[in-house]
């Protein structure tokens, strides 16, 4: 694999990443305080609006929230491409993505038109801000890199889902516009199978490694997955639209091996780690590899006993492990390695700047209290175990379920506050000894 070398002068300011990295948490409360609003009853079904109100709170509030703001930073530092505006688009990306995820819960659980229209507006403003910032970085990258090639297919998947999405909010929008709902499968296939495991793919190709002390993922892996699980999609939708079962089973196939091969030489990864010192993030993946793990397991048990796909927890099932187990716990892990990363970085180049000693750069473990996020690790496994059993026993355990999630993300949040104010006292003393 070209292993990519970092532009870190072309880094963008700090606080635009910042703001996705600490709004995605507060959305995970939120999502919480909606379950407990609502009340178990309001889940049994994903096609309730309560499901797909706060399934869009966790993908696009949480999940795309944090991927929107890392792959900003990603596209600056990966292709050394300069980023016109980035301080004024970023903004107006942030704005429009929260307050279009809020309007679009907000009209989907109160069936009220207006906000949902408000909401396409916003969302869609959003995305196309974001994706002319990515792809012109893109198109003019200083250097190439394998992982630009894998980000196309996943900002790809975006595009599909993001348009599928607006197409189908149309539905609740205006009266008299009807929508098939077999584009909803299509549309939460790309989100959660393009979009979301496709830039998981090549971020963790760069970050497993690096951050985790692994050694590298086969390069036959890095070289020919993300291409064929981007194939394999392609084959299901069409499969889907044109009503062909053997096609979608082909599609399938290539989706559910080409995932379960991801998780599993991440697993194999982890467990030949150089250095076995307590890391966080390696529990993260972890749990997130058995996570994904279980989906698959769950969809090909479905496949060949139907009562199972037939019942409503189902659907709610594959979507609990795919969000909140894998993307979810990826997240977490990620933001407790990015976030003091950035801050290092930064730091550097203040030091050099402003020609002080570069001793007043904290070791970059120092950044992370390991028993607080050890803590805020055992709260994620307790919401997310009592998620999953909640999803049979809804009125015994949802409620429970919600609140620890919402400890976690509370938790998180302070982490992260922590990382910000050891940050902001190194930044502090390098200015005053500059001055001194
Ligand atoms: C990457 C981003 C996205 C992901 C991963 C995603 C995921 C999902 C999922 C999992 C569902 C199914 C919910 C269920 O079955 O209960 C769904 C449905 C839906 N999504 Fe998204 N979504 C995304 C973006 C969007 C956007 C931007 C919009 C609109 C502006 C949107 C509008 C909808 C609507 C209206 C439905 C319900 C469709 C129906 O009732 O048949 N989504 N989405």
């Amino acid at each position: 694999m070209s292993q990519p070398k970092l532009i870190l002068s072309r880094s963008i300011p700090f606080k635009i990443p910042l703001r996705f990295f600490f709004t995605a948490p507060l959305f995970g409360v939120l999502a919480a305080i909606f379950i407990l609003w609502q009340g178990p009853l309001a889940f049994t079904t994903r096609w309730s609006p309560g499901v797909v109100a706060v399934t869009h709170l966790m993908v696009l509030g949480y999940i795309v929230m944090v991927m929107l703001g890392a792959l900003l930073q990603v596209v600056s530092v990966l292709t050394g491409a300069r980023l016109p505006g980035i301080k004024r688009t970023g903004l107006v990306t942030y704005l429009s993505l929260t307050a279009g995820t809020l309007l679009l819960s907000a009209g989907l659980v109160n069936d009220a038109a207006d906000l949902i229209r408000l909401a396409i507006v916003l969302l869609a403003l959003s995305f196309i801000l974001f994706c002319s910032v990515v792809i012109m970085g893109l198109l003019t990258a200083q250097a190439r890199s394998d992982a630009a090639g894998r980000m196309w297919l996943a900002l790809i998947s975006l595009v599909l889902t993001v348009a599928l999405g607006i197409w189908l909010a149309t539905g609740y929008a205006w009266d008299n516009f009807t929508v098939d709902r077999t584009l909803t499968d299509i549309h939460l296939t790309w989100g959660l199978l393009g979009w979301i495991s496709l830039l998981v793919m090549t971020v963790a190709y760069e970050v497993v490694p690096m951050f985790q002390l692994t050694p590298a993922y086969p390069k036959v892996l890095t070289r020919w997955l993300s291409m064929s699980i981007f194939f394999g999609l392609i084959a299901w939708s069409g499969g889907i639209l044109l009503a062909n079962a053997f096609i979608v089973l082909l599609g399938s196939l290539v989706l559910a091996c080409g995932l379960f091969l991801f998780a599993l030489t991440t697993l194999w990864l982890q467990k030949q780690r150089k250095k076995k010192q307590p890391n966080v993030t390696v529990w993260f993946w972890f749990c997130a590899m058995l996570c994904l793990i279980a989906a698959i397991g769950v969809w090909v048990s479905a496949q060949f006993y139907l009562p199972l796909k037939q019942a409503p927890s189902y659907a709610l099932m594959l979507g609990v492990l795919m969000i909140a187990g894998f993307a979810i716990s990826v997240i977490n892990g990620m933001l407790y390695k990015i976030i003091p990363f950035l801050c290092w970085v930064h730091l550097s180049m203040k030091v050099t700047e402003l020609g002080v000693s570069r001793r007043h750069i904290p070791n970059i473990k120092t950044f992370i209290n390991n028993s607080h996020a050890h803590l805020q690790l055992l709260l994620h496994l307790l919401a997310l175990l009592l998620i999953v059993v909640a999803i049979l026993y809804p009125e015994l355990l949802l409620i429970p379920a919600a609140v620890f999630f919402a400890l976690s993300n509370i938790l998180l949040c302070w982490n992260l506050f922590a990382v910000l104010q050891v940050y902001k006292k190194s930044e502090t003393e390098i200015i005053a000894n500059a001055m001194a």
